[in-house]
């Protein structure tokens, strides 16, 4: 069964049921950023990924929801590299992911990753958890990554913490420090993995507001979050993902309103009950 995406002028068709309708090469995307094709991955005796094939198109932005253990995070870090697969292959702007070396260096920079523990570097200001990528890796002066990493900071809304440590904020603040952190680095493509989950109720409307005006902005996005309001405001598709397959796709309009498998159906029913 296919679906149409996105609703208008339906310029392209997704599977709704991988394997057996597998998509293969570029998926008939007219921009594709990032190609999944039939990637495994096994943990031990434990088959995390299966058969996940998926094309984001430039500009793109697919929420990723399922249950507990159904394989998200680790999708996001295979395609970060973050972990190796198995089988099949990951591209991201026309580039294979390299197995490791400069390469792999390179096209982890277009990527960006943020994740649900901010990571930022305990001992290092505000400013310097933004400057020190763009000056290691991209040989950006001081100066110009200092007005850079200010511009950014005063995008996400904390340019007045510059000069603080991370412990001195708020989760979310921090985590609107490691988008910042993040975008610094001009990435193809961020990678936002349960990014509000570990913040108090009162935050996450400011980190979701910052990733609502992300996408609105036409950065291609990767999310894995169950807030179905930042989904249905935000994304172009979501992804469900059940037992490492990817279970079905669809708008998030199609999605919400009319889930095909009884995965999805039970996995909905789930979580907008609380
Ligand atoms: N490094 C690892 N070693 C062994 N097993 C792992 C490892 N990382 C993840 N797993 C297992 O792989 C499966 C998928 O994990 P993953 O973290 O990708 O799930 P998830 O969908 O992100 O779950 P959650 O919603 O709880 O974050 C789980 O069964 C998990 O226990
Ligand atoms: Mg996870």
């Amino acid at each position: 069964m296919f679906r149409c995406y996105p609703p208008k002028g339906c310029a392209y068709v997704y599977p709704m049921s991988l394997p057996s309708t597998p998509v293969r090469g570029t998926g008939g995307v007219a921009d594709p950023l990032v190609v999944i094709d039939h990637i495994d991955k096994h943990f031990g005796e434990l088959h995390v990924l299966r058969d996940i094939s998926t094309t984001v198109a430039r500009g793109e932005v697919v929420v990723v929801i399922g249950p507990s253990g159904s394989g998200k995070s680790t999708l996001c870090r295979a395609i970060n590299r973050l972990e190796t697969i198995d089988s099949g292959s990951i591209s991201i702007d026309g580039i294979r992911l390299p197995s490791e070396g400069r390469e792999l260096a390179a096209l982890r920079a277009d990527v960006g990753m943020v994740f649900q523990s901010f990571n930022l570097f305990a001992h290092k200001t505000v400013l310097q958890n933004v400057t020190l990528a763009p000056m290691a890796v991209r040989k950006v002066s001081k100066k110009e990554a200092e007005r850079r990493g200010m511009e950014l900071l005063d995008r996400v809304g904390v340019a007045n913490q510059a000069a603080k440590l991370p412990a001195q904020l708020s989760g979310g603040q921090q985590q609107r420090v490691a988008i910042a952190r993040s975008l610094a680095m001009d990435p193809k493509l961020i990678l936002l993995d349960e990014p509000t989950s570990a913040l108090d109720p009162e935050m996450i409307n400011e980190v979701l507001d910052v990733m609502v005006s992300l996408a609105k902005d036409g950065m291609t996005m990767i999310v894995v979050t169950h807030e179905m309001g930042f989904a249905r405001k935000a994304a172009d598709r979501v992804v469900f993902m059940a037992d490492g397959r990817i279970e079905e796709q669809a708008t998030p309009e199609e999605f919400f309103s009319n889930p095909q498998s009884p995965r999805a159906k039970d996995f909905l029913s789930k979580i907008l009950a609380h």
